[in-house]
């Protein structure tokens, strides 16, 4: 092992927030546009679809275009930006190792991105997608070619915009399949099924959060909650609402996909349990619960075993979690699993949902996730252009590796919040090994975080409630099977560790993804050198990189 040792304590929440939120400023650059103005209607033509090229040639090509749709929702319409005239977006399916070539066309009056969320992205962090980080923005007319390699991936991840709140609307699946002839470390599958969440406003959500950073004020609360896009049932309008539809006695193989904006999510079906097979694409070992909890970028596939000789209709609630002061959409969103000669009406079974606040049930689900570890699947291990031609004066290297003054991070907070300006990276050499304390504060308000990392899947070595420990808490870490995620929520009021090996040369964000707490601020990036030879170096970069 050649890579350097880290320690690092940093506190996100309120005031990483506003230190942050001065530190993207200077970030975006003078020249950097958040966006243009709303378009106008194109209509949808679904093109040649997305599709993609694997090293075996099986694979063709995607051609996603964005268009904006026209969209009837909670008895409201709106236009809104989408792939293809999509929402959810399409599902990218590919199998593990494929090289994957989607070519974006920007046909509506936003500036836009796409990022890969959880895709590795070695050597070809140009392909990463977010936006003034690794690329400046598709404009208007333009396209940009995503190129990169599924390596050694499989699993759930998503897709979505990667700029301003379009991912609101820009969204998707990552389907991975394991190599042909690979099995799944789990009993074979009946059937797979999608289950994508999102969150609706009826007003334009980019209105929504230009109004919250003009004034200042938390922007509004979404509407409603969305199952596969459907919003459920709202009293007043009808709205089809989505159904599983399943057979008795069979294996189905549901992966979730939380693509709110905001919210972390809990989902019930009623009368059934659910095994945890696998997170953030990586295997886990097998769990079962009735609740699943699941913060917005994260991906949890579960198996559903149906009941042997049934017939009927089941709730599947979709309700949020906050166990804070924020203001949160609290309504519960709705679908039904329906088994197959079910007649027409039949009185669903119903559930309770968990309480919005039911910290107790996040951390039950959060401490039964382990690394499956097994010999087959061991637990492994636009400033990326002046990083690359070395462009100095955009960017500095001393983003701090601790706090600048240590406080009582969950305790009363009396004191002042100054935040300091600049646009500062932390560089870490090739195949350093790295330790991350992220520790949430007191400040305003304690609130969970579901902290995304691009590009690494880390390890989440332990949680805690309160300040982190350094001298107690390590003996907590667990080293054996601590599950490896993209995404991880840090408790309320506590702190979460977690390490990765800087093994992929580039620029990588970190941010929290609930999107508001993006906007406001909670993000940085690192920088990691090139390794000595050239497969451990960035590619350089596609001839078509948008210009900012
Ligand atoms: Cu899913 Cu930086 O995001």
């Amino acid at each position: 092992m050649s890579g350097s040792s880290l320690d690092l304590i940093w506190v996100v929440d309120l005031i990483t927030l506003i230190y942050c939120k001065l530190l993207i400023k200077a970030l975006e650059g003078p020249q950097a546009k958040w966006r243009g103005s709303v378009g106008s209607i194109v209509d949808a033509p679904i093109d040649k679809v997305w599709t993609i090229v694997s090293e075996t040639k099986r694979i063709p090509k995607w051609m996603p275009k964005v268009v904006m749709k026209n969209t009837t929702k909670l008895c409201s319409s709106k236009s809104i930006v989408t792939i293809n005239g999509k929402f959810p977006g399409p599902t990218l399916y590919a199998r593990e190792d494929d090289n994957v070539n989607v070519r974006v066309i920007n046909k509506v009056q936003y500036n836009v991105t796409v990022h890969w969320h959880g895709v590795r992205q070695m050597r070809t962090g140009w392909s990463d997608g977010p936006a003034y980080i690794t690329q400046c923005p598709i404009q208007p007319g333009q396209s940009f070619l995503y190129n990169f390699i599924l390596t050694g991936q499989r699993g759930t991840l998503l897709w979505h915009a990667h700029i301003s709140w379009l991912r609101a609307t820009i969204h998707g699946a990552i389907v991975i399949w394991p190599k042909k002839g690979v099995p799944y470390p789990f009993p074979k599958p009946y059937k797979e099924k999608l289950i994508i969440l999102g969150e609706w406003w009826k007003a334009d959500t980019e209105a929504v959060i230009n109004q919250s950073m003009q004034t200042g004020l938390p922007p509004n609360i979404s509407d409603s909650h969305t199952i596969n896009g459907y919003p459920g049932r709202v009293p007043g309008c009808t709205s089809q609402g989505y159904t599983l539809h399943v057979e008795a006695g069979k294996t189905y193989l549901i992966r979730l996909v939380n693509a709110a904006v905001n919210d972390e999510l809990f989902l019930k079906i009623a009368g059934h349990n659910l095994t945890i097979v696998e997170v953030d694409a990586s295997y886990t070992k097998p769990f079962t619960t009735d609740t699943i909890f699941i913060g917005p970028g994260q991906t949890t596939n579960a198996l559903l075993i149906t009941d042997l000789q049934t017939t009927g209709k089941y709730l599947i609630a979709v309700s949020p979690f906050m166990d804070t002061i924020v203001a949160v959409d609290n309504l519960t969103a709705i679908a039904f699993l329906r088994y197959k000669d079910t007649l027409a009406f039949p009185p669903p079974v119903l559930t309770t949902t968990p309480a919005i606040n039911a910290t107790s049930e996040t951390s039950k689900f959060m401490d039964n996730l382990r690394s499956l570890n097994s010999k087959k699947y061991p637990a492994s291990t636009a400033l990326l252009q002046a990083h690359y031609y070395n462009i100095s004066g955009i960017f500095t290297n001393d983003f701090p590796g601790n706090l600048p003054v240590p406080f009582n991070y969950t305790g009363n907070f009396t004191g002042g919040i100054s935040t300091s300006n600049g646009t500062r990276l932390y560089r870490l050499a090739f195949n350093s090994t790295v330790q991350v304390v992220l520790q949430g504060t007191g400040i305003i308000a304690p609130e969970s975080h579901p902290i995304h990392l691009h590009r690494f899947n880390f390890f989440a070595i332990a949680k805690g409630l309160g300040n982190f420990d350094p001298k107690n808490d390590p003996k907590k870490f667990n080293l054996v099977d601590p599950v490896e995620r993209n995404t991880i929520s840090v408790p309320t009021g506590g702190w979460t560790a977690i390490r990765f090996r800087a093994d992929n040369p580039g620029v990588w964000f970190l941010h929290c993804h609930l999107e508001v707490h993006t906007s406001w601020g909670l993000k940085m990036a690192f920088v990691v050198d090139n390794g000595k030879s050239p497969d451990e170096s960035l590619l350089p970069p596609p001839s078509d990189l948008p210009k900012c």
